[in-house]
């Protein structure tokens, strides 16, 4: 039996490598396969009940990958979940559909990118949503929007939820934090995030069931002829043309329940298995750092050291009060706050030490790297998000409000830490997880971050009205961290309980390549002629939104930029 060849050959099935097969499927006499690890779930109570977040968490739709000891952070293992199943991530996620900040898209373009910009990338975000306008029972419960940045055509449904928190929550909430300084936004989704808002889901609200990129992308075009879903199959490496010049991709060696088998591509091989598993398929398939492929004897296709460096992801704490109201209901109210509205007076105090820090930052990072990042590369990364954070005001941190029966939860994370990691393979075997290392809380300031968004959190809680309808402090409690409690006992407290925020990004960055990227502004790797890589892994600087909006719009503009690099 002859090998099977298709033009394009995706590898991952997740939330950006359905998009871009339905849309690469959209052409003529083309054929498009995607290789996915996992299996339908398209009816999986875990995934499509909309109240069932963490369900599918520890079952074999989770990838559940184990980091490195987190030397910084109390030392432990910590456990980064990712979805292993058409549809990927997306079918495990939070749902929430919050986009980026247009200030933090724009640095895309200012750093070289050229083609990405906020301007760029609103059409796109645009052209994948769905958008389901709120009922007047959901605009009584906070749900608003500003028409004009939303898409009604898109393939992907987008709005709140039916079962929404039948209360008055909402203005309890929107008082209390605009008395903190926080006052309401209309539409998170516009590009600017700062406020108090009830951002929309991705879900489908007739049916009352989670929308993921399978429900949304591939289950309805499963019969077009040109798109084929290899599932339960495991990607392991690129197998190249025997050319000189930049290198020839011309399909996948791939591992199935019946043995090794190869999977032909006549055009392109993209990469869209996420931020954790394309800079491993990469680096397997010869393209990355010479003296990390060297020791597992994997000879060098293309040198290219930046691939599985950047690794940036956040780190998530959760504080919780009795609640005296019995609040039912989904619940999709974020404070999305800025460095000003945190520290106040304080900000510039804070931006100071921030710049007395970044040369620092940079040196440390670039050793960490063991010189595979430059400090001057480093360095100007860094100072874009000191610019962000302070100048721009992008959000600084996320505040998330989950009032739920008897207690009332809230999550937060800091958008913008400034520690950075990495993930590369520990064994020139596809079959065993890359050694994945985000180095969370590398820098005190994250650290810091992580206790003063704490303290926010508690002046919230302490002021009316929503000091009135909540109890005592269930976490971490007054017992344990009394109101004056130093500044070490916060920080072992958040060592012994945070966990990640699974957003990691940034390990194949899209940059120009004397910036240390990994992908060119066509997402086509460096020193390849036809392997490019449209997933997480792709966003160069961790951004403050939640990923998927903005990962289902990069997915679509980078498919537009292949077809039309086919139809020239
Ligand atoms: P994604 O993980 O979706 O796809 C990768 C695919 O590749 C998977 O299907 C995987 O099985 C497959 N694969 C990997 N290796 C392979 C191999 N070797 N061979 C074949 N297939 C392979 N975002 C958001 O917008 N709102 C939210 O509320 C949340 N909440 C949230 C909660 C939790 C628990 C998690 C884990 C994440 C979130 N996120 C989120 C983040 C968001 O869901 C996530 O960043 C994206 O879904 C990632 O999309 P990608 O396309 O990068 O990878």
């Amino acid at each position: 039996q002859s090998s099977p060849q298709y033009d394009f050959v995706i590898v991952g099935g997740g939330t950006s490598g359905l998009v871009v097969a339905n849309r690469l499927s959209e052409m003529k006499n083309v054929t498009v396969a995607v290789i996915e690890a996992g299996d339908s779930v398209l009816n999986n109570a875990n995934v499509t009940n909309v109240m069932g977040y963490s369900l599918a968490f520890g079952t074999e739709i989770d990838w559940a990958y184990e980091t490195a000891n987190q030397t910084y952070a109390g030392g432990l293992k910590q456990t980064i979940r990712a979805g292993k199943a058409i549809g990927g991530t997306s079918t495990i996620n939070g749902m929430s559909y919050t986009r980026a900040e247009d200030a933090q898209i724009d640095n895309w373009g200012n750093i070289g990118n050229q083609g990405w910009s906020w301007k760029d990338l609103l059409p796109y975000y645009k052209k994948s949503e769905d958008f389901q306008v709120p009922t007047k029972d959901q605009a009584a419960h906070g749900a608003s929007y500003t028409a004009k940045v939303h898409g009604r055509n898109g393939l992907l449904k987008v709005g709140w939820p039916t079962s929404m928190t039948n209360s008055s929550v909402f203005s309890v909430l929107n008082e209390t934090m605009s008395e903190l300084g926080v006052k309401y936004n209309p539409d998170a989704n516009s590009g600017k995030m700062i406020g108090f808002t009830s951002h929309p889901d991705t879900l489908d609200r007739q049916r009352n069931i989670r929308e993921d990129a399978a429900r949304a992308y591939y289950w309805p075009y499963e019969s077009r002829e040109s798109l084929k879903i290899i599932s339960n199959t495991r990607a392991d490496k690129i197998i190249w043309a025997n050319t000189t010049g930049d290198a020839v991709a011309i399909g996948i060696q791939v591992s199935t329940p019946y043995g090794v088998e190869r999977i032909y591509a006549s055009k392109e091989v993209i990469l869209s298995a996420g931020s954790l598993k394309s800079p491993q398929l990469l680096e397997l398939s010869g393209v990355g750092n010479p003296d990390i492929l060297n020791k597992y004897n994997i000879s060098t296709k293309v040198a290219l050291p930046a691939v599985g460096e950047n690794l940036q992801d956040q780190t998530n704490n959760a504080l919780a009060w009795e609640s005296t109201d019995a609040l039912t209901g989904l619940a999709t109210f974020s404070a999305l706050i800025s460095v000003d509205q945190l520290y106040g007076k304080n900000a510039s105090a804070v931006e100071k030490q921030i710049d007395n820090a970044l040369t620092d930052y940079a040196k440390a990072l670039s050793k960490k790297s063991n010189g595979a990042v430059k400090e001057s590369n480093l360095l100007e990364a860094l100072t874009i998000q000191r610019d962000l954070i302070f100048k721009s005001l992008v959000p600084y941190a996320e505040v998330v409000f989950a009032p739920s029966g008897q207690s009332f939860t809230c999550e937060y994370w800091p958008l913008q830490p400034f520690s950075r990691g990495s993930v590369h393979i520990q064994s020139a075997n596809a079959s065993q997880s890359p050694n994945i290392d985000p180095n969370y809380f590398m820098f005190a300031q994250d650290i810091e971050a992580q206790s003063d968004v704490a303290h926010f959190i508690r002046r919230a809680f302490g002021t009316a009205p929503l000091k009135d309808i909540v109890g005592d402090e269930l976490s971490p409690g007054q017992e344990v961290l009394p109101a004056n409690a130093s500044t070490s006992a916060w920080d072992s407290w958040i060592k012994e309980h945070y966990r990640p925020n699974y957003h990691p990004v940034g390990t194949v960055s899209m940059l120009p390549k004397k910036k240390g990227g990994a992908v060119s502004s066509e997402l086509k790797v460096y020193g390849t002629k036809n392997v490019r890589v449209v997933d997480a892994s792709i966003v160069p600087y961790q951004i403050s939104g939640h990923l998927t909006s903005t990962l289902y719009a990069i997915a679509e503009k980078a498919s537009d930029i292949i077809k039309e690099s086919y139809t020239h």
